[in-house]
């Protein structure tokens, strides 16, 4: 998102104070954004919040600043998307067949970026045939059309016209300004960590969040990729538009991974898998007694050992990650020889700011063919991309010769 401008355009419905959280995503990811109010808009949430917010003026009056800037064309003209969100039958309408009024819909004629409309109203309002009609003219004009979700009104019927979480729109926004160069590549990734039970009420796991591994799934369905997200057990929400799997145990995941590794063009493996899991799971809760409590731990299988087996017959390109407190590039390079990788991506999870349940990541990836390359300290949105550029490259080459 960053050197990203987007325009974000509010119409007057009561879901208009969602546009607060839409705005604070754009910015926490790095956008410049602008806001334009209709005003209706004003009279649910005041310009203060997005000014506050995004750091610009809002404008909301055609003619609110004095001077020569013909604001609703430099805007128009120098923004990558516009999103009108919540977009009222009203706006819809005036956007359909051509009506400016006031500032948004005036520039909105002056718009060369891609525009997003996002429809928020009662339910008989939206399936109203007018709205209807207009919504089509709209998507048959290129604009895109996000569908409101279902669910408990403010006008306390039930049924379409709810905006979407602030986190969906955003989503659909950042893959319509991404490039689509994984477009037609099927991609699997593992996230997060996998839990191995001792008892009905206890279990060994690790510190990994899912962060990285949902990052990555985000950004490669941004770029166009059918997605297969198979993750352990985290807080996360899964991104939109992935083909979701929740796994708890190692071999859980290595069987969910095992159904789609065939029909794979990428494999990521940035989950967190246990090494070991408990010989004897105890039926049921282990009393305290005694001093000392000793469980017998044997081997987990190897997902990403066997997945390095099984690459020259399917031809997936395989990325492995290494989590490291010592010797970190020793380590990491052994892994990717010990199995046939591509790519392995190494974490030094002693650092606090980087590695396990951070927002930020600093990663070296080693490739086969020996090089490396470190980055910096950055989100892991960042590192995401940062990583999904280099396996489209070796793609390239490997098509290329
Ligand atoms: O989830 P976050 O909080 O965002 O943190 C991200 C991360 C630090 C967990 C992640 O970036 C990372 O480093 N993941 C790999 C952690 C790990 O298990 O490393 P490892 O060195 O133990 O394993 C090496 C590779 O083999 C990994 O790709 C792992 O998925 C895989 N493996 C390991 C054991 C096993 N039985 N099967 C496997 O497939």
């Amino acid at each position: 998102m960053n050197n990203k401008k987007i325009i974000v355009g509010i119409s007057g419905g009561i879901a208009a104070y969602k546009a607060a959280e839409l705005v604070r995503l754009f910015i926490k990811a790095g956008a410049d954004i602008e806001v334009a109010m209709t005003q209706n808009a004003t009279r649910f949430v005041t310009a203060t919040t997005f000014e506050a917010l995004s750091g610009n003026k809002v404008i909301s009056d055609m003619f609110q600043h004095e001077g020569p800037d013909l604001e609703h064309i430099t805007w128009a003209q120098g923004s990558d998307l516009i999103i009108i969100a919540p977009a009222t039958a009203n706006i819809i309408a005036k956007i359909a067949h051509g009506i400016g009024d006031d500032f948004l819909s005036t520039l909105l004629f002056a718009a060369t970026a891609r525009i997003l409309v996002c429809p928020a109203m009662n339910s008989q309002m939206y399936l109203n045939p007018a709205v209807q009609n207009n919504l089509r003219l709209l998507s048959q004009r290129g604009i895109t059309v996000m569908d409101p979700t279902q669910g408990v009104l403010a006008c306390k019927t039930e049924g379409p016209g709810r905006l979407p979480d602030p986190e969906d729109i955003f989503e659909l926004a950042s893959a319509l300004i991404s490039k689509q160069d994984l477009a037609g590549l099927q991609v699997m990734i593992s996230a997060g960590p996998t839990i191995e039970p001792i008892d009905p009420v206890r279990y060994i796991t690790n510190r990994s969040s899912g962060k990285m591994g949902y990052a990555l799934a985000r950004a490669a369905r941004q770029r166009g990729a059918t997605v297969t997200l198979i993750s352990g057990p985290t807080n996360l929400r899964p991104p939109t538009g992935v083909s979701f799997n929740s796994v708890k145990t190692a071999e859980e995941m290595r069987q969910a991974i095992m159904k789609y590794h065939h029909a794979c063009d990428i494999i990521i493996k940035a989950a967190a898998v246990a090494d070991y899991k408990v010989d004897q799971i105890a039926r049921e809760k282990i009393k305290k007694a005694g001093n000392d409590l000793t469980l017998k731990l044997i081997k987990n299988p190897d997902i990403l050992a066997q997945l390095g087996a099984e690459k020259k017959k399917y031809k997936y390109i395989l990325v492995g990650f290494a989590a490291e407190t010592q010797n970190l590039l020793q380590n990491a390079q052994n892994k990717l020889i010990d199995k046939n990788l591509d790519i392995i991506v190494a974490n030094d999870v002693s650092r606090d700011d980087a590695g396990f349940d951070t927002d930020n990541n600093k990663i070296k990836m080693i490739f086969k063919d020996g090089r490396e390359e470190d980055s910096p300290l950055i989100p892991k949105d960042q590192v995401a991309n940062l990583i999904l550029d280099r396996i489209k490259g070796l793609l390239d080459k490997r098509n290329a010769g």
